[in-house]
Order: structure tokens, then sequence, then C-alpha cells
């Protein structure tokens, strides 16, 4: 198998195939990615990914490339994983990458092959691709297209690839079907459920599935702005909430809200999709939930200010992460340094410290300081804002952290902190939708998601 893009999704997908067994050359246009994933070197961070890398590179099942020729060439079947970031000025998806790798492939593609979508796209793009690859291809119609949605999170990308919840086939024949059981046999002898789905369907299930977690996420962070104004504890509600089995617990942690490369833009990209097929009234509410997403910085950057004495200008203020989550060096879309740049443009100090996401931070944000360390980030700080909730930041000192501030005044942008331990220290502790000064209920770490951090 080929596996097209060695981004996030598209390097987990080779080398987690590789070590399954099967034979699978990665191609990317990036000459960079492909010299450093050929010589073991992972180019971003995940939690256990470099040592499956070398497992398959050691096994010699496991190749990189830049040439579609020999692409082409070698795959029955061709996964493509590129990206659909949004587009400039629009919140549509942009489909350039997509449209560009299906194309080099069926241009070159002379025998029956098969090739397989996993990016995350509009509704439709599969059929519009179906008939773009048959008109491009020298074979016709024998080039078949399916459609595979990708569910795995970063920061558990192995755990996800290799015991997936579940898989979705969209397929527009029986033997389409027949290649993708076989392209998934262990995963699916190892008792995966497997929905079976028209082309559509598939594509729905990807951006449905988003969608629905950042409702969640946004819900409780609604109900943590009713918190405000009532007096009320969104901690206590989201544990109380959370014991009915029919909510659950996961993705119901309030905070600063959800970022990254894939909730935001896929939330904006199915609303737009679906105003285009004039059913932009059955989610109208996705703009709801942005706008209750996009809320949450200004309002940490609200508390951090209160806390500040009601001003930023020259305050000095240690902002905790830049990731937009932890177990991640992505910055894309991060609510984390949203808000240090938010703090920047009110004239604050802004001195950031990530374990792992400092150097994409720095990319993307120049003129914002850098900590080598989370003693030097808050060394003389008039506030200590936790934007990321990173272990490291989760097991410090107060009272260590406490002989290094200017003042000791913390805001909890991720709810991840022991209140009480920090107040016994001496600091005024605040967070988004609780009282000021009340106990703490420390939310019970989910159980499954501690073991797949064990895991991966
Ligand atoms: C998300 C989905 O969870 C994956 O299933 C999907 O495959 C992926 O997008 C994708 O489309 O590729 P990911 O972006 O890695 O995965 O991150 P999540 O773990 O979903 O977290 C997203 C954001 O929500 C983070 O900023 C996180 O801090 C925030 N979050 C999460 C909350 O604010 N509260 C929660 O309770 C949970």
């Amino acid at each position: 198998m080929t596996v097209i893009g060695t981004g996030y999704l598209g390097a987990t997908h080779a080398i987690c195939m590789a070590v399954l067994g099967y034979e699978v050359l990665g191609v990317d246009v990036d000459p960079r990615k492909v010299e450093a994933l050929a010589s073991g070197e992972v180019p971003f961070f995940e939690p256990g990914l470099p040592e499956k890398l070398a497992e398959a590179l050691e096994s010699g099942r496991l190749r990189f490339t830049t040439s579609f020729d020999e692409a082409a060439a070698f795959g029955d079947v061709h996964f493509v994983c590129v990206g659909t970031p949004q587009a400039p000025g629009s919140h549509a998806a942009d489909l350039r990458y997509v449209e560009s790798a299906f194309a080099e492939l069926a241009k070159r593609i002379d025998r029956k092959a098969l090739l397989i979508g996993k990016s995350t796209v509009p509704i439709g793009t599969a059929e519009r691709l179906t008939e773009m690859v048959h008109e491009l291809s020298p074979i016709g119609q024998e080039l078949e297209l399916a459609w595979n949605p990708e569910f795995l999170r970063e920061g558990f990308a192995v755990k996800d690839t290799l015991h997936p919840d579940r898989l979705v086939f969209g397929v527009a024949s029986a033997w389409a079907e027949a290649q993708l059981r076989a392209a998934f046999s262990p995963i699916l002898d190892a008792g995966t459920p497997l929905v079976v789905a028209d082309l559509a369907s598939a594509e729905l299930v990807k951006v449905a599935a988003n969608s629905f977690l950042a409702t969640k996420i946004s819900y409780i962070n609604a109900m943590a702005e009713v918190c405000e104004a009532t007096g009320a504890d969104v901690q206590v509600l989201a544990k109380a909430l959370g014991f009915d089995d029919r909510i659950g617990s996961r993705f119901l942690k309030p905070g600063l809200g959800f970022g990254g490369g894939c909730l935001p833009k896929d939330i904006r990209a199915f609303k737009h999709r679906a105003e285009e097929l004039g059913v932009g009234q059955a989610v109208a509410f996705l703009g709801e939930v942005d706008a209750i997403n996009t809320r949450r910085r200004t309002r940490t950057v609200d508390l951090v200010r209160e806390l500040a004495g009601g001003a930023l200008r020259g305050k000095r203020i240690a902002a905790l992460g830049a990731a937009f989550k932890p177990n991640s060096d992505d910055v894309r879309d991060a609510p984390a340094l949203d808000v240090a740049r938010l703090l920047y443009l009110e004239e604050a100090s802004v001195v950031v410290f990530d374990p792992e996401a400092n150097v994409n931070a720095h990319r993307a944000y120049p003129d914002l300081d850098y900590a080598d360390s989370l003693e030097q980030a808050v060394v003389g700080a008039d506030v200590v804002v936790l934007l990321t909730e990173w272990q490291q930041f989760r097991d410090a000192d107060p009272a260590a952290l406490g002989r290094l501030v200017a003042a000791r005044a913390v805001v909890d942008g991720r709810h991840a902190l022991d209140a009480d331990r920090y107040r016994a220290a001496g600091w005024e502790y605040r967070a988004l939708g609780r009282p000021h000064g009340s106990a703490t209920h420390q939310l019970v770490e989910h159980e499954a998601d501690a073991t797949r951090l064990t895991l991966s």
C-alpha cells in the first residue's frame, strides 16, 4: 500500500500499517519530511511513534519517497492522507492538496487499484473525485475510489490507529470493500467494529463526530458562563452531569475550549458545506458552538487582567503552555497561543513556556518571549496563567513556584490545578466558571483516558 501525505495522520498510518505487516511506501512532496522519516526521525511530537517508526524501518517493510511514479507502480491500495486546512478568507475547506494527490495518482496508475481518501472532506467530495479520477486514469473506471475516515487523536495516535473504536468504510462496490477489509484485516480480526457505508455517509461520519465533540465541549463551557453569572461551580456541575451514562464525563471538561488542526476548521467547513447544500439551518448551531469557544479565550484574558489589577500594560505574565492540548507540539489554532497573543496586544510582557511546542509557537508568534523551563517562565510574574494542561504543570509545587513569582496569582485556564493547594500556599486562584473562593472538587481523571496515556 502507499500512503500519500506524511503529516500527523499519514505518517502514523504508514508506520502502523508497516508494523502490522504490510509493505508500505510513504509519499510526500516535501523532501525534508521524507528524509527525516526515512532516517528514523518523526518530524513532530507524538508519544510512542518514534519507537514504532524504528520498528517499521527495521522490518524493511516501510520506505518513503517523493515520487508519484514510484507510488503508482508500487501500490495496490493508495491511502490519501493530505491536509484539508481552512481556505484563506473563507470557512470552506481548502481541497487543493486532496485534488492534486488524487489527480497525480490517477494519471499514472495503469492497473486495477483502489484509491482511499482518509482526509476530512466536505460531503460530496468523494463522488466528485470519482468522476475526476475516471476521466484522468488510463484505466478509466477500473480505478476505484473509497473513503475511510480517520478518527485518531494527536497524543494518542498510535493507540487510536492500532486499536480504533471503529472503522468506517465508504465504498461504491463489493470489490472496494474487499480491498479495505484486506488492508485492515489484523485490526478487524481483533474485533474492531466495522461500519460499511456509502461514500457520502462515510464523509459525513467524520465531520458529524468532530461536530458532536466540539458541541459537547462548548456545551459545558456555555454552562460555565451561566455559572459565572450565578455563583455556581462548573466543575461540580460537570462532575455531576458526567455520572449520567447517557451524557458521560469525556469531552465535558470546561476551560479554555477546543483548538487544533481539526475541530475548529471542521465545524466551520461543515457549516459552510451544509449552507451550500441548502441545509444550513440544520447546523446553524455550530456557529454558536464556535462563538462560545472563542469567548473562552477573551474571558481568560479578562480573568488575567482582573488579577493583574485591572490593566495588563507592563505586567509580567507567565503563560504556561502553547500547544492546543498536552502531549502534542501542535499550535494550529491553539487557544493557549491565542490568549498569549491577546495579552501581548494589551502590552503585557508575556513569557511562554511549553515543554514541546516552544519551537512551533515561536515560529507562529516570534514577538512573544519564550522560556526554557517552567521556573524560568514564572520568575517575577505578576500573574501565572495555565493554558495547556501538561502533567508537568499539574505536578508543580505551588509553594516552590510561589517563591519565584512577584505576586501569587494564578488563572487556571484548564481546570487542571489543585485550587486548595494553591490557596493553601498563599495564591489567589481563579478559573472560568468557578466562584472565587470555592472549595476544590477535582474532576476525577477519566479512567479510560488515563489508560490511553499509559498505553501510548
Ligand atoms: C480530534 C478528534 O478528537 C479526533 O477523533 C479526530 O480524529 C481529530 O480531531 C481529527 O479530526 O483529526 P484532536 O484534534 O487530536 O482530535 O484533539 P482532541 O483530543 O479532540 O482535543 C481537541 C481540543 O479540545 C483540544 O484543544 C482540547 O484541549 C479540547 N478539549 C477536549 C476541551 O477543551 N475539553 C474537553 O473535554 C476535551
